[in-house]
């Protein structure tokens, strides 16, 4: 897909699933490589960075294929090649750094291009070499190539200065491998660091204190295959959420796990949105014109997420009012503030971390294009809000993550297609 033309400005109507979480998958995918037997993973998400993992395990040996409803994983031909990977898959895709700690614990050493992934902000890796190190990994860097080693994987305890959501799962994935147990102090809680720990503890894992910021992980049970179903996406979820309070109109997200979006939901009420839950998913009524929320600081979980303050620079940008957002996580993470404001959005970088947004009551569709994930999908959601038709490029972004962002709007009733 190159190209999604929306043509917007009609209030939302029916009810979409939601798809398997990205963020989920990827550390679950990699956690197959410690696993004896085969996994059946439900609703793996059919999208890029997905793919890439899967290409990423079958290059080590791993059988991964998918059947009807599930991906089936099997690493018990699994071999480390000194080569590293591909570097396509890896700088595209920041996540096959979960490969390191999966890696580790199975072969006691790994190799991989720096890693890569969306263009927002520098996403240092340091956190994750110090905690690894202390579990006696040893790094070393030649021209961009990560090496590492570990004669003997031991647990410790371990104290994370931020609670990092990639270094807690590679922690995690180490851990489970090492000798010995491993205390994690200050561990991230992110609902896709409990999947993976939920995931591991059916295959055979000892973890305690899951969902908390202190788990304690007891090295070196025997690991079997299970079957699992991936939860659904906080994030995708979210973005048709804040659409809808955008657009106006009423839709029903089916799966989506609510639960996971408390602080999300209480946005969406400031915007003077309507919100029902049960059961089977997520229902929301978006106001006539949302009205703006005052200050929106994006934080760790249970904080407001990162990965969706793109969709609220977007809804904010409709609102009635002035809506401060502070991003506390990643640096540059307002990029597409210039392709919004193409769109006739109001929007100032008050300071790198700040901007001020004043609504107005309209966006003009015009071509624009995506540079990253959410940002991309922030642009489609303001093309079903803006007038005229709105033609995004830079789609092979998007796919990193939706697995069918064009097929779910249109089942909200928008006018979409991807070329
Ligand atoms: C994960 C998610 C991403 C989400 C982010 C924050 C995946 C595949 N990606 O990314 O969608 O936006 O959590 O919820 O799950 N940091 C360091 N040193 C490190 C590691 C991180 O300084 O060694 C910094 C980063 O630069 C960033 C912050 O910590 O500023 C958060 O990063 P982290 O929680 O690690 O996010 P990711 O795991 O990369």
């Amino acid at each position: 897909m190159d190209r999604i033309h929306v043509v917007g400005n009609i209030p939302l109507q029916g009810k979409c699933k939601i798809q398997g979480s990205k963020n989920a998958s990827l550390p679950i995918l990699a956690a197959c490589l410690l696993t004896e037997g085969t996994t059946g993973l439900y609703r793996c998400p059919r999208i890029r960075d997905v793919q890439s993992m899967f290409s990423l395990l079958q290059s080590l040996g791993c059988s991964v294929f998918r059947t009807k409803d599930a991906v089936m994983v099997d690493s018990t031909g699994a071999l480390f090649c000194g080569d590293r990977f591909c570097s396509v898959e890896v700088t595209g895709m920041r996540s096959s750094l979960c490969l390191l700690g999966a890696m580790i614990g199975r072969f006691g050493r790994a190799v991989l291009d720096y890693p890569g992934g969306c263009v927002i902000g520098a996403r240092p890796i340091d956190l994750h070499l110090k905690m690894l190190g202390e579990m006696g990994v040893v790094f070393s860097e030649e021209e961009g190539v990560l090496h590492a080693c570990a004669k003997h994987l031991r647990g410790a305890r371990l104290v994370l200065p931020f609670p990092s959501v990639g270094a807690t799962e590679n922690v995690i994935l180490a851990a489970v491998a090492a000798e010995g147990d491993t205390t994690l102090i200050g561990a991230a809680r992110e609902p896709e660091v409990t999947a993976l720990c939920h995931f591991l503890s059916d295959c055979g894992a000892k973890i305690e204190g899951i969902g908390t910021d202190c788990l304690h992980v007891e090295g070196g049970h025997r690991l079997f295959g299970t079957d699992y179903a991936i939860p659904a996406d906080r994030i995708v979820a979210g973005t048709y959420f804040f659409a809808c309070i955008g657009a106006g109109g009423q839709i029903f997200l089916e799966d989506a796990p609510w639960q996971e979006m408390e602080n999300v939901l209480a946005v969406g009420k400031a915007f003077g949105a309507k919100i029902c839950t049960n059961h089977r998913g997520l229902y929301v009524q978006g106001p006539d014109r949302p009205k703006a929320i005052g200050t929106l600081f994006t934080d760790v979980y249970p904080g407001f997420p990162t990965d969706l303050q793109s969709m609220v620079l977007v809804t904010a940008a409709v609102a009635e009012g002035e809506t401060r957002i502070r991003e506390q996580i990643f640096e540059n993470r307002f990029q597409v503030s210039e392709e919004l404001q193409r769109m006739g959005a109001d929007i100032r970088l008050l300071d790198e971390k700040t901007v001020l947004v004043r609504g107005t009551d309209r966006l003009t569709g015009t071509p624009v294009r995506a540079r990253e994930l959410r940002g991309g999908a922030a642009l489609v959601g303001a093309g079903v809000l803006a007038r005229g038709e709105t033609v995004v490029g830079g789609c092979e972004f998007i796919e990193r993550g939706y697995e069918r962002i064009c097929a779910d709007y249109r089942e909200l009733g928008v006018r979409i297609t991807g070329a």
